[in-house]
């Protein structure tokens, strides 16, 4: 009953939104209907308060009777005028805005357009799903696994980084032995994947890329892995003295050179971040029906991804390869925005995927008490407020170790800014150009153009104009730069085929 009566109150308010919102926009202009109306004060129908409603038979009758009166003077009043001041809803002025209805409209829409598309492609297609298929694109040779063969390789980079910083708690290195040694580590992180996909035929496009990948996060971690045990050490030396151990509740904190330990380098490099810290915040227990909607999460997205870029983005890309060579403006214009679509929907599921499930699966494996992996960037009315929410892991390590030392030494806002999206434009086409073994440069051109857009954004586009911008450069952005690469990608392997 209780349920009932809640659920009729909440169809009361939703119903009384409407009403409300034309009673409020109710500014008598001229006092027409006022003046017609003497009693249109009594207008709150009939004025029951609770004392009212419980009180005496004698009182009863007297409200019954003022209530007809009411009545009636209403009717009267109704019969007088029909008409008030007020705005039309769609109208700014007016107020109103509880768009729910319209919400739910372009749901079924989307839904109802979408189911027409898959309907389309499976009468045009026939089932492309093939998830067998996915393994050849990790494997040529199933007797040769480079890309996991590269990643246990990267356990050595690991290693010697735990070591260097060792012998430097020590002082068996000096600090520009260590500095060099870092330097050399790091910069064979960055180069031995790239030796080895570019002589080893066996390695995939998409091996490479999951190694690359591996790589550039290792690259990223022991960065600050180095930077956080070299500000230990200057903080030491200045207090002269190591901390003592802190002991907080049930678990001890530890202090320099006491994290230098393969446990703590392994949970690090595990961690589902790129940021190292001395004592990570840790959830007091593993969540098992947490990790269990993880795990069929990530289980689920990751079929729902290949499933729909075998069904959906493949045939797509392959029937605009022709348009693309003949430089058919047109056509290339309309495949570009047929891929927009199951592309951004790829790229949201991915996500979810990657942001959502699986980095929060890990931190529930390892009690990882950090969960703020992504920030609200889907209200973003400016390119900056994407990029400081979209990739928090990746935004935290810029902020931490590079653009804040950039501004430390001197250099501006703008130069260090330009100089962190420089760094991410390179890696970002370093992931792609690496593995597909060409260089194109449109993964790099594509995050430099971030800067003229942030600024263009920023400064002529406000508000819900600017989370539209936001929203058309990754909708229209991210499915050219695909395009490109594709076109480029068969191009190059159809002239090698022929030559
Ligand atoms: C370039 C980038 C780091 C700028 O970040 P931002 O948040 O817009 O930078 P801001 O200028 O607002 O300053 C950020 C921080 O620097 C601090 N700061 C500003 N000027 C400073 C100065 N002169 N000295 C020290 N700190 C300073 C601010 O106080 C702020 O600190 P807080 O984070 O603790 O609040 C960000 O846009 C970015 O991460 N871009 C790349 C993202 C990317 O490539 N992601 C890849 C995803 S696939």
């Amino acid at each position: 009953m209780a349920d009932l009566g809640a659920a009729g109150a909440t169809r009361r308010r939703r119903r009384a939104t409407f009403a409300a919102g034309r009673g409020g926009s109710l500014v008598p202009m001229n006092g027409a209907s006022a003046a017609a109306c003497p009693s249109a004060g009594t207008a709150g129908h009939s004025g029951d308060t609770p004392g009212q409603k419980h009180g005496s038979p004698e009182t009863a009758r007297v409200n019954s009777k003022s209530e007809k009166h009411t009545w009636r003077s209403e009717k009267q009043s109704d019969v007088l005028s029909c008409h008030k001041t007020r705005e039309s809803l769609l109208s700014s002025e007016s107020g109103y805005n509880n768009y729910r209805g319209i919400l739910n409209w372009c749901v079924v829409m989307l839904i109802l357009s979408n189911a027409r598309l898959f309907l389309e492609n499976l009468l045009r297609h026939g089932i492309l799903v093939d998830p067998i298929q996915v393994v050849s694109l990790f494997l040529k040779d199933p007797y040769s696994w480079p890309a996991a063969c590269m990643v246990i390789v990267s356990n050595i980079f690991i290693m010697v980084a735990l070591y260097t910083e060792r012998q430097l708690s020590k002082g068996s290195f000096s600090e520009p032995v260590g500095l060099t040694i870092h330097c050399i580590n790091l910069t064979v992180i960055l180069t031995f994947p790239v030796a080895v996909v570019l002589t080893v035929p066996s390695v995939t496009p998409v091996g490479g890329a999951f190694a690359l990948g591996i790589y550039t996060i290792v690259l990223l971690k022991l960065y600050s892995y180095r930077d956080v045990n070299m500000w230990c050490r200057d903080l030491s030396r200045a207090k002269a003295k190591n901390c003592p151990a802190v002991k907080s509740g049930d678990s001890s904190k530890v202090c320099y050179p006491g994290n230098l330990t393969i446990k703590d380098m392994y949970y690090f490099a595990f961690a589902p971040t790129l940021c190292y810290e001395l004592n990570f915040p840790r959830s007091p227990k593993i969540r098992m029906g947490f990790l269990l909607r993880r795990l069929v999460e990530m289980l689920f997205f990751t079929q729902l991804l290949v499933a729909l870029t075998q069904q959906w983005m493949i045939p797509i890309i392959q029937s605009s390869m022709k348009p693309l060579e003949d430089m058919d403006l047109s056509r290339m214009m309309e495949r570009l925005l047929r891929l927009a679509v199951p592309n951004h929907l790829l790229w949201l599921m991915f996500f979810y995927w990657f942001f959502h499930s699986s980095l929060n699966f890990s931190a529930e494996l390892l009690r990882f008490g950090d969960r703020q992996f992504y920030n609200d960037w889907w209200n973003a009315e400016t390119v900056t407020y994407f990029w400081q929410n979209w990739n928090i892991p990746v935004h935290k390590w810029c902020l931490r170790h590079f653009y804040k030392p950039l501004l430390r030494r001197g250099f501006s806002k703008i130069v260090s800014q330009s100089a962190v999206f420089f760094l991410s434009a390179f890696f970002h086409e370093y992931l792609v150009s690496i593995p597909l073994r060409m260089f194109r440069l449109w993964a790099f051109m594509g995050m430099m153009a971030q800067l003229p857009l942030a600024w263009f954004v920023g400064n002529f586009l406000h508000g819900n104009y600017g989370n539209a911008a936001v929203w058309i450069s990754l909708i229209v952005g991210q499915p050219f730069a695909v395009l490109m690469y594709v076109h480029d990608y068969y191009v190059l392997r159809y002239r090698e085929d022929t030559d």
